[in-house]
């Protein structure tokens, strides 16, 4: 049986949900799509974190000494992308992206959660510097060394999304349908279109 439009709507959107508080989820780990200051496109596997259909958002922490940082900051147009390899189905979503810097009121709730590991992640030199280790020494494996607070570099990452292009792989029918949303998150408009 096919969907309707609005079944896509909602079941991808409790996909992603899902995907938010669920590691083992399909959704968990997507391809996150930016523009940098070259105009070259730039993409990285991230965590979802969060998902909110009502508010139509996506949420991701990051470095916010990192190379994606800076090119949100200055084109914060961007595109996730996430396939689930079981149901066979591609999402991609565009939006924009509101950055909350180290020690905002969001950054600082999100921190609160994070587990230690995980917090520490942060705490490591600049993402994508140098690291220094002695290649000579063949047990030595390149780590990087522990030497700030880590919550002064962490930021969080929420996009707005703006469209849901929805694609089902089907072995006779392949299916493609195209969602946007307003501002408020409401549905304007969706259509079938060729796959
Ligand atoms: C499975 C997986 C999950 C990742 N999750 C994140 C993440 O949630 N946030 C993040 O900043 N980087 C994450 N990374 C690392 C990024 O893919 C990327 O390599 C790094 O953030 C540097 O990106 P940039 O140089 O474009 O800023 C993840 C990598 C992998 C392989």
């Amino acid at each position: 049986m096919s969907m309707g439009l609005q079944d896509i709507d909602s079941s991808s959107w409790a996909q992603l949900e899902v995907a938010g508080r669920s590691p083992n989820s399909a959704f968990r780990y997507v391809n996150f799509c930016s523009v940098d200051a070259q105009s070259r496109p730039q993409a990285r596997m991230v965590v979802l974190r969060c998902a909110d259909k009502l508010a139509r958002k996506l949420e991701f922490h990051t470095d916010a000494r990192s190379p994606k940082w800076l090119e949100i900051s200055a084109n914060p147009n961007v595109t996730i992308l996430g396939y689930c390899h079981q149901t066979r189905l591609q999402l991609r979503l565009t939006g924009t992206v509101e950055l909350h810097a180290p020690e905002s009121q969001v950054a600082e709730k999100a921190w609160s959660k994070l587990s230690p590991h995980t917090q520490n992640t942060y705490a490591a030199g600049p993402p994508g510097d140098g690291l220094a280790f002695d290649a000579a020494d063949k047990n030595a494996e390149p780590a990087p060394s522990v030497t700030a607070d880590g919550k002064a570099n962490f930021g969080v990452l929420i996009v707005k999304v703006s469209m849901l292009d929805w694609y089902q792989l089907k072995r006779e029918n392949n299916q493609r349908a195209l969602l946007t949303y307003t501002d408020s998150g409401i549905c304007a408009s969706s259509q079938w279109i060729n796959p």
